[in-house]
């Protein structure tokens, strides 16, 4: 069968400013909390390889934007950095980095290549954070500022704007689950935190509409369908506050406006619910976005918790489900996250018939792959996982498409291996083989494939 796609579907892929350009305490930038903790707790790092170890874009962009072109790419996400901009947070604005970003953007549109570009990609600057980061609402304040001068800066040439990348992640992995600094376990902590976050995100596109600037404004949500493990009440129950905390907690302002009710509800039972300001929801309500970009990549099995829970612990959403590890799931076999391809047709569709129908777009997907030079063949990463990975989600991002769903484009994480958060270098994502000790890229065979499929706008299966 031919899977053919919309005219003018954007192909490509996404990163972020710290996991690719490397210089990340030079050229007068300033320290996030990714070079903090690095600095202080390397063995947190996989291998002990921090943020300073990459593909060296802030080097190597003009390279690495012609692999983009070579593999047919039309569109491409990557973020500013807040810290390399403003190194102090909130001061003066680094020339260099204003000549950096500007030579990204110019050389990107001379190549075709529309810049899609991120404001917030968990790079949080360590002086925001040493002021209590998004749990202080001064530092709101400081990234409106922040957002407000990339779009003076760069706003005549970026026309798709992202506020935010992932917005629940630094929640989870910073405030409930110890996997990004500052490794707080506190749920009323996290909660201020997704809510702050939510309010910068809406004044910052408040700031967007007033500047009557030429392009559009949205936010990148990594959304995780949730499956009950039966039919059952208490199943479907547990997969709906699954929903709840970690997608409609982003979802729903941005989309509505507004929280879920039921969200709410729960959270003031258990007396988690953060504080709010006159003005607040106001604010959300300006946030309302023009485009979603959907990161997905896998979703989340559930059912009811049948185990006790110790009510004398602190908070925490588990409560409220449990985990199920469905027997006869397919398994990614060289990272042991599940692939699941009709996930992206259901998040489609959910968005079709419950939101309403956004423009969207596949903003993320992709598989991580353990020590992955194991499949070199004749000198080439011979991938055809990431292949069958990827075309088995086209064919049914394909579908979601035919019965109405207005999703604009494709983008993979990522073009090229790149250092990824604490797993570094473990899991390898991209198109492009990049070997650290040399810096040699090759094209893996997915990256070839791809390629194609953008040049014919589509693929046979
Ligand atoms: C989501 C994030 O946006 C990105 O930073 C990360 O490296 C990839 N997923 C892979 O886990």
């Amino acid at each position: 069968m031919k899977y053919t796609f919309p005219e003018n579907f954007w192909w490509g892929s996404a990163s972020s400013a710290l996991q690719t350009e490397g210089e990340s305490l030079r050229e007068g930038k300033g320290q996030t909390t990714w070079d903090h903790w690095f600095a202080t707790q390397p063995w947190r790092f996989h291998n002990g390889v921090g943020p300073d170890d990459t593909s060296t874009f802030y080097r190597n962009w003009r390279e690495d934007i012609a692999l983009l072109k070579t593999l047919n790419h039309n569109s491409y996400r990557t973020s500013i950095s807040w810290s390399r901009l403003i190194p102090d947070g909130t001061g003066e604005v680094n020339p260099q980095a204003v000549e950096f970003y500007n030579q990204v953007i110019d050389e990107l549109i001379e190549q075709g290549i529309t810049p899609f570009i991120t404001l917030f990609h968990f790079d949080m600057p360590m002086v925001m954070q040493e002021k209590g980061g998004w749990e202080n609402r001064e530092v709101i304040d400081a990234y409106s500022r922040y957002a407000q001068i990339c779009f003076d800066l760069f706003g005549d040439r970026v026309l798709h704007w992202f506020t935010f990348n992932e917005p629940i992640v630094p929640v989870e992995g910073g405030y409930l689950y110890d996997f990004h600094y500052p490794n707080v376990v506190d749920f009323k902590r996290a909660a201020t935190v997704a809510l702050h976050t939510i309010l910068a995100h809406a004044s910052a596109v408040k700031a967007y509409r007033a500047g009557g600037y030429a392009g559009e404004i949205g936010i990148v949500l990594n959304l995780t369908p949730s499956y009950p493990r039966s039919q059952n009440p208490a199943d479907v129950k547990a997969a709906e506050y699954a929903d709840l905390f970690f997608n409609r907690s982003f979802l729903d302002p941005v989309l509505r406006g507004d929280y879920p009710a039921k969200l709410v509800a729960v959270l003031n039972q258990y007396d988690q619910l953060p504080v709010c300001q006159p003005g607040d929801k106001e604010l959300i309500q300006e946030g309302v976005i023009d485009l979603l970009g959907v990161n997905y990549y896998q979703p989340r099995r559930v059912k009811c918790r049948d185990s006790a829970i110790n009510k004398d612990a602190p908070f925490m959403p588990e409560w409220l489900f449990d985990y199920y590890d469905m027997p006869g799931r397919k398994m990614n076999p060289y990272r042991g996250w599940e692939i699941y391809e009709p996930g992206i047709y259901d998040i489609l569709t959910n968005l079709r018939v419950n939101y309403g129908n956004p423009r969207c777009f596949i903003s993320e997907n992709g598989m991580g792959v353990e020590n992955e030079q194991r499949f070199i063949n004749d000198g080439q990463i011979n991938d055809q996982y990431r292949i069958d990975f990827v075309a088995g989600h086209l064919q049914w991002l394909h579908k979601g498409i035919t019965e109405g769903s207005r999703c604009l484009g494709y983008h993979m994480w990522t073009f090229i291996d790149n250092w990824s958060w604490c797993n570094a270098y473990k899991n390898r994502y991209g198109f492009i083989q990049l070997d650290l000790a040399t810096q040699q890229r090759t094209i893996k065979r997915s990256g070839e494939w791809f390629a194609a499929v953008s040049a014919n706008n589509g693929f046979d299966k």
